[in-house]
């Protein structure tokens, strides 16, 4: 089997078991992954208290889980969030949701895949991916979007990361092993080094892994993922010695 099966499998199967959740599940619906964006989103909120325009980039942004919040703190100064998803439905969502949050000024809904969506030199103030990097097309496309996140960001901007790593599914029912659907999925201690190293002129405000568990429909199936989630949060400032 070469990559490019492996690819097209992984993608339909990932934008299946997307689209199930989409269609299904609302934002901030109880029991459901969307229920609230997520502690380290909620966290960055206030760091930019102090700013009259701020650029925002969601990559993969799904139907607004962090930005909708961001965009709601911020309406009152000069605000844009970019946000970035593959699938239709999820851009969709995205814009009845930040419609019902009064956000629709602010939330810029792009159907785009994150590999396509060039990044402009010294463009956000923050960009996010929130378990999005991890479905890039490639490794190598993966490293390259990483440094052009780098280079996107302004002086003092942020970036917030959350990457699954070393992902393992089983059949929930069963127990027999699946193919983890995983573009990139790489050992957890390469991707952090990976990370240090692309950033390791930034002040690191955040870094960590949690091994979480969880079950997630699948080509009508529903696997049992373990994964370890690395979240890595860096600022582009001057570093003192
Ligand atoms: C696990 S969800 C996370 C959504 C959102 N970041 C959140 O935290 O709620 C991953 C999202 O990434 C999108 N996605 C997957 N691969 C993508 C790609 N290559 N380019 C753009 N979006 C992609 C999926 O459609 C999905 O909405």
């Amino acid at each position: 089997m070469n990559m490019s099966d492996r690819l097209t499998r992984i993608r339909e199967s990932e934008k299946n078991s997307h689209i199930e959740t989409y269609t299904k599940e609302n934002l901030y619906d109880k029991n459901s992954w969307l229920q609230k964006p997520i502690k380290t989103a909620r966290e960055l909120i206030p760091l930019f208290g102090e700013y009259k325009e701020l650029r925002v980039l969601d990559l993969g942004c799904g139907i607004g889980r962090n930005s909708i919040c961001i965009a709601e703190t911020y309406q009152n100064i000069t605000c844009t969030v970019d946000c970035v998803d593959l699938l239709e439905i999820a851009i969709e969502k995205l814009r009845q949701n930040a419609k019902a949050y009064g956000v629709e000024r602010i939330i810029n809904g792009i159907i785009k895949p994150i590999e396509e969506y060039e990044i402009r030199q010294d463009s956000y103030d923050l960009i996010m991916a929130v378990s999005a990097l991890e479905h890039i097309d490639s490794e190598e496309s993966f490293i390259r979007k990483l440094s052009e996140i780098k280079g996107g960001i302004k002086e003092n901007g942020i970036v917030c990361l959350v990457i699954n790593s070393n992902v393992r599914e089983t059949n929930a029912e069963t127990g027999e092993s699946l193919e983890a659907q995983f573009e990139v999925n790489l050992p957890t201690e390469k991707l952090q080094s990976l990370l240090e190293d692309i950033f390791s002129d930034w002040r690191v405000l955040k870094t960590g892994v949690a091994a979480q568990e969880y079950d997630i429909p699948r080509n009508g199936i529903i696997s049992h993922l373990d994964t370890n989630v690395v979240t890595y949060v860096a600022q582009k400032t001057e570093l003192q010695n």
